[in-house]
């Protein structure tokens, strides 16, 4: 029996101008579904307006597994979706009739959890006769930020950091044009929080436990840069890699362990975090030098981080780049990113998915509609 936890994040209650503003002249009414890991997200957008947001996550249900495991996730998905789609139409006042499009998330992510959301999304669309939108979740964590800051910026440099990819894009249209820079060769960001939090017997997802761990000196040890050597910047300038970081730290615990001495797992914690987002700052500051662009957004599950975001704004400012940070709440998964992005689409004119669209697990963000 699945156990899930519902969080209601945001709602038009919060938002005193809500009632007052014309919701008929904002753009098109679109319900999003995100279910390619293991939250069950339905978010409810006018526009660029959250009207719901409903996470029910199955991250209990993994933990003694120190991971998502695939099957466990796309079965809880199946029990919450309904009640998660019930709850976003309550809490946005809404009645299916009135939405204009849904939007899904398509890929990349966990085959038989992608499904389970698909499925619905088809379904949803067939019953009320309304347009589908096949949406990359990637390009969803990029577009959530115009909920809390309106349009974006064109082009916008954005690092995007999350459990399974990190990578630095030049977004000239959030629904049409994406171009990946670089990415990780090896372990993604979040990834790497996520081992070293075993590593030092932190919880599993790892990110937020190191976050609040990681009050020691970051300076107490000194961990390795991945891909930021003279030598490494000519062929990777915007490539990253964190799976030399991981090992470090495992050897230096270890070895402190066989020492017989304590782990200080707050310097730790704090050294690595260190060199994780001086790595991503510098090289996001280098991206937009590059690229001429002095607009720069974050998304993804470790943009939620407060050591990244407080370093990404230090070295924002000293560059003259305007930043762009959601909320944490809308840095990892949810439904509103993919609505959000799906009502750009929509009101961009784009032509929606056909019914018959597959889940690809691995889309690149480069494709934003399939
Ligand atoms: O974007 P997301 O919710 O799911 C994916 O699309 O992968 O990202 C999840 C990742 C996990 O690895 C988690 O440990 C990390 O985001 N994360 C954090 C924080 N909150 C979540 N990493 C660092 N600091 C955080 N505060
Ligand atoms: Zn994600």
């Amino acid at each position: 029996m699945a156990v899930v936890t519902m969080t209601p994040i945001g709602s038009p209650a919060d938002d005193p101008a809500h009632a007052a503003e014309s919701l008929e002249s904002a753009g098109p009414l679109v319900l999003g579904i995100e279910s390619s890991c293991d939250e069950t997200g339905v978010g409810v957008v006018r526009g660029n307006k959250l009207l719901a947001n409903e996470v029910a996550s199955s991250m209990e249900l993994h933990v003694r597994y120190g991971g998502v495991v695939p099957e466990v996730a796309s079965r809880a998905h199946l029990e919450a979706m309904v009640p998660a789609i019930e709850r976003a139409c309550a809490a946005a006042d809404l009645d299916l009739s009135q939405l204009d499009g849904v939007a899904v998330t398509a890929g990349p992510g966990l085959m038989g959890a992608l499904v389970v959301g698909l499925a619905s999304a088809k379904a949803l669309a067939v019953a009320c006769h309304k347009p589908l939108y096949g949406i990359n979740h990637l390009a969803g964590h990029v577009a959530v930020d115009q909920l809390e800051h309106g349009p974006l910026p064109t082009p916008s440099v954005a690092l995007l950091v999350s459990g399974g990819h990190t990578s630095l894009l030049l977004v000239d249209d959030i629904t049409a044009k994406i171009t990946e820079l670089g990415g990780t060769q090896d372990d993604a960001a979040g990834e790497a929080y996520d081992k070293v939090a075993r590593v030092l017997g932190l919880a599993y997802p790892g990110g937020p436990h190191i976050d609040r761990a990681a009050t020691g000196d970051p300076r107490f040890i000194s961990f390795p840069r991945g891909l930021s050597a003279a030598k490494d910047l000519v062929r990777h300038r915007f490539d990253f890699s964190f799976s030399g970081l991981k090992t470090a730290v495992a050897r230096w615990v270890e070895r402190r362990r066989r020492d017989g001495e304590e782990v200080p797992v707050a310097d730790v914690a704090a050294s690595f975090q260190e060199a994780v987002c001086d790595v991503l700052t510098a090289k996001a500051m280098d991206a937009c030098a590059y690229t001429g662009t002095e607009n720069l957004l974050i998304g993804g599950g470790v943009a939620a981080n407060s050591r990244l975001r407080a370093l990404l704004s230090e070295r924002a400012a000293e560059h003259g780049i305007a930043l762009r940070t959601p909320r944490p709440a809308l840095c990892t998964d949810n439904g509103a990113m993919i609505a959000v992005l799906g009502s750009a689409i929509m009101a961009a004119g784009r032509e929606p998915s056909n019914l018959d669209i597959g889940a690809d697990s691995s889309l690149p963000v480069s494709r934003i509609l399939i």
